[in-house]
């Protein structure tokens, strides 16, 4: 995890080209949240899926940039007043807490955009065949997309304690945090050259891996630690939000987050990968993260 934050906080410090015109605000609040922190859990599911089948650690690199690039937006706007209201993440404060809610709205628009360019770039760099990066430049669309994230963020919103039930639950987590984390690995795959066969175990591995993901946020927003986190616990109470400990409990919810974890490892044994033993340490790690 170390080596991967260090080299894609190498690639962020290039990631905008020195000769753009760009407002020096916009930039500086899209920086902040980039260069929080955070666990970059998605950056290490790219290159954790490409050195699967011994692609290139530049261009997992890139990718794994641009993944960054689109969940950290997510975050600027899930903080919003007008979406979950909070005020402290990665251990700062919120974006529109230090830059005003317009430029918070915009640095993540700017984010999102840019992502797009960097995974253009693989192509014009040679560090990928272009239909390589079509590809994934098509699945970055849909997985984050209406269809993908923002349609869960969208459930999200919509979701009411006493109506929403546990299956709408759900296509919520599938949708708003799998979805991004099934893309990340599927694009570290595409960096590598993958298979169909391999990309639908490097799918459903990301499937029950981002589903564990969630409901331990969700449970760790109940009895987490603030200062581990980064940002404050009972949001989801404040806002009245439906989750897999609300319906289920706090042991049943471990249960759970322990079952997906178990189903994904086993997704990718025998999946004619070359080498799994990261993507299963990842799992295991998930399964008792307190951060
Ligand atoms: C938080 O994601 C939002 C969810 C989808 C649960 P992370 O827990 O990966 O946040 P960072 O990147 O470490 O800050
Ligand atoms: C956020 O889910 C999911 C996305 C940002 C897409 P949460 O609202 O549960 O994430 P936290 O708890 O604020 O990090
Ligand atoms: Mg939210
Ligand atoms: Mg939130
Ligand atoms: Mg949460």
């Amino acid at each position: 995890m170390r080596e991967v934050s260090a080299e894609l906080e190498a690639c962020f410090a290039k990631v905008f080209p020195e000769d753009w015109n760009m407002p020096l605000a916009l930039l500086e609040s899209m920086n902040y949240s980039l260069n929080a922190g955070g666990k970059r859990l998605r950056p290490l599911l790219v290159v954790a899926a490409g050195e699967s089948l011994g692609g290139s650690r530049e261009a997992a690199i890139r990718v794994a940039a641009a993944v960054e690039m689109v969940h950290t937006y997510s975050l600027i706007h899930d903080d919003l007043p007008a979406m979950d209201d909070d005020d402290l993440r990665r251990g700062k404060p919120t974006n529109h807490k230090v830059y005003g809610e317009a430029m918070a709205i915009l640095a993540g628009d700017g984010l999102l955009t840019h992502a797009f360019y960097v995974v253009a770039s693989l192509a014009k760099d040679g560090l990928l065949p272009a239909d390589a990066a079509l590809a994934i430049v098509s699945d970055l669309s849909e997985y984050a997309g209406p269809r993908g994230m923002v349609g869960g963020q969208v459930a999200d919103m919509e979701g009411e304690q006493g109506i929403t039930d546990l299956e709408r639950l759900e296509y919520i987590h599938l949708h708003k945090t799998s979805d991004l984390i099934m893309f990340s690995l599927m694009a570290g795959g595409r960096t590598a050259g993958a298979s169909a066969e391999q990309l639908e175990a490097l799918r459903t591995f990301g499937r029950g891996v981002g589903l564990a993901f969630q409901i331990q946020d969700d449970i760790l927003d109940l009895v987490g630690d603030e200062s581990k986190l980064g940002k404050k616990t009972q949001s989801d109470v404040k806002m009245q939000k439906v989750t897999y400990p609300y319906f289920l409990g706090i042991e049943q919810s471990r249960e759970e987050v322990r079952r997906l974890s178990a189903e994904a490892k086993a997704a990718v044994t025998g999946a004619g990968l070359l080498h799994t033993e990261r993507l299963l340490a990842i799992a295991d790690y998930l399964v008792d993260r307190d951060r």
